[in-house]
This record gives C-alpha cells, structure tokens and sequence, in this order.
C-alpha cells in the first residue's frame, strides 16, 4: 500500500522537501508519495486532525508548527525535547513521534568538512531558534567552546542557559566577534541577515578572519550570501546552507525508511529545485 507522507507549514509552496524526498522514492523504489499541506499558523489543530485522517506514515514540519507541534506529539526524542522544537514526525501505529533534525543535520554536513570539530574554535553568530538547534547538537556532540555573538545579549545569554549539555561560552556583541575574529576556526552564521532579497546585508565585517577558518552560513537562498563571498575573498573555506538541508532531510528519511539515503543524489535535487 502506498505510504503518505507530507511536509506542513504556512507558508508551504516554496518548500523543497517533496521533490527531494520523491525523488528518492522513485530511485529506490518506494511506493510512497510527499506532498506539500498548507496548514494556517491558527488552524493547526484542525490540520492535524486531518492529517491524522490521511493515515500519515511521516511528515516535516516548518514554520511556524516547529514549538506548537509539540502538544499534539505522543513521544519527543531527548534531543528535540532539549531543543523545544520539532522537524520530523514518525507515524507508527497511531502513534507521533517527534523528533529535530535540524541541528544533527548541520553537524553531519559540518563533520564532512571539519572532522577534527571538537578541537576548533567556533563562534554561532545569532541566537534565534536555528541558533538554538546547532548549539544544542554541537554541545551534545562534545564540542567544548562555542561563543555566541547577537544583536541581542540578553537572547544570547537565555541560549546559553537553556542548553542541557556541558560547554563554554562567551557572549559578545557584534563588535567585539569582529575584532577578536582571528581567533575562531569556525564562524556559523544562523542569522537571516543576508538572505534573499536582502543579499547585500553582512552581520560581521571579516577584517579580522584567519584564512584557515571556514565560514558556514546556514542561508542558502542565495547560494553565496555577503559574508560567504566576503570569506572567500580573505581566502578562506566556505559552507553553505544546502548541506544543513540535505542532512536533515536524509536523517528524517532514515527514521523513516531506516536506511540513509544517497545525500549526493539529494544535493544535485535541491541545486535543480534552485535552478542552480
Ligand atoms: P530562526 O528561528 O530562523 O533562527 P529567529 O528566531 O527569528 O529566526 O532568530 C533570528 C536571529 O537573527 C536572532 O539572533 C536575531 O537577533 P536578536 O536576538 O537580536 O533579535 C537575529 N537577527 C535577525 N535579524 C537581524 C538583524 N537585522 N540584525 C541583527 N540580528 C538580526
């Protein structure tokens, strides 16, 4: 019988995670469809509800359900528990599962680049809910140091002191991560400062960069964002946020099929998707 799976979210249209989760269907030969479910920020109960009719085998959620969803779920693994949001729903038996891919897949897409991680210097440029995933992940995966620099000390700071694992953090402001930058071995921008269609906006000048440092930006509309282009040019490496995407991605099709998927197949579908 064929499964259904979805991705819910208001807005929904411009999301990439049916053609990249269909595709795989159809490459291994899985009966089973991902559709787009527009599901209104006020009438998530009642789409649940209808959801739940469709006999759903799986869904992601995305803006704004990652928080709200979390009443609705029977079981929440300890990780999106700690982190306080939801990306992946397993459907077994009647019963929802949640789960966050989210931060577990920017830490595989990071491991490829940097697999030395909890011997670098990082610094999280944002404190939002982004933020919040890969800080959580990155503390729980061993890291030791990580700071954090916001517009907002006081976010800064609420991040710091929610996070259940064991890590060192400073806070700073904008300023002073931009003149102590030749520090950092990592630099992860998690703002949307940058993003279509503010691409000339940069939250840091990188003045101070060290050319052995990577510049990861979980953005990836567009492709290269300011502070990418700004890194490039100091000659250091680069990341951007299609590999966040493609992880979280092939770690929910894992707990849904249970087998990881070809991330490789699901990076050139989401270049295709971007037209790039
Ligand atoms: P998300 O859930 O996608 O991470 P969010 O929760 O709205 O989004 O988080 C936004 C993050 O980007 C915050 O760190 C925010 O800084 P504040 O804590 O000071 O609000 C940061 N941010 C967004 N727009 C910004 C801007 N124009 N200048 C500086 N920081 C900005």
């Amino acid at each position: 019988m064929r499964k259904n799976y979805a991705v819910i979210g208001d807005p929904i249209q411009h999301s990439m995670s049916p053609a990249m989760h269909n595709d795989l269907f159809q490459f291994y030969g899985i009966d089973a469809e991902m559709k787009k479910i527009h599901i209104k920020k006020e009438l998530l109960e009642s789409g649940l509800i209808e959801l739940r009719d469709m006999n759903i085998a799986g869904f992601n959620v995305t803006v704004p359900h990652k928080q709200a969803i979390i009443p609705f779920l029977d079981e929440l693994d300890p990780l999106s528990k700690a982190i306080g949001a939801v990306n992946t729903v397993v459907c077994e038996k009647g019963k929802w599962i949640g789960y966050n891919t989210d931060g577990e897949g920017y830490l595989r897409g990071l491991l490829k680049q940097l697999p030395d991680l909890p011997q670098r210097k990082i610094i999280i440029i944002g404190s939002g809910g982004a933020a919040r995933g890969i800080y959580f992940t990155l503390a729980q995966y061993g890291v030791l140091q990580i700071d954090i620099c916001n517009r907002t000390l006081s976010n800064a700071a609420a991040l710091k002191d929610a996070c259940p694992y064991p890590v060192n953090t400073n806070i700073m402001d904008f300023a002073s991560a931009e003149k102590t930058l030749s520090e950092y071995d990592l630099i992860i921008q998690t703002t949307s400062i940058g993003m279509s269609p503010h691409i000339d906006d940069t939250p840091i000048q990188l003045t101070n960069l060290k050319r052995e440092a990577l510049v990861s930006d979980i953005i990836y509309n567009p492709l290269e964002t300011k502070i990418l282009s700004a890194a490039k040019i100091k000659g250091a490496k680069t990341q951007n946020g299609i590999d966040m995407f493609v992880y979280q991605g092939a770690l929910a099709f894992e707990k849904w099929q249970g087998f990881f998927p070809d991330t490789e197949r699901m990076k050139q579908c989401v270049l295709t998707q971007l037209g790039g």
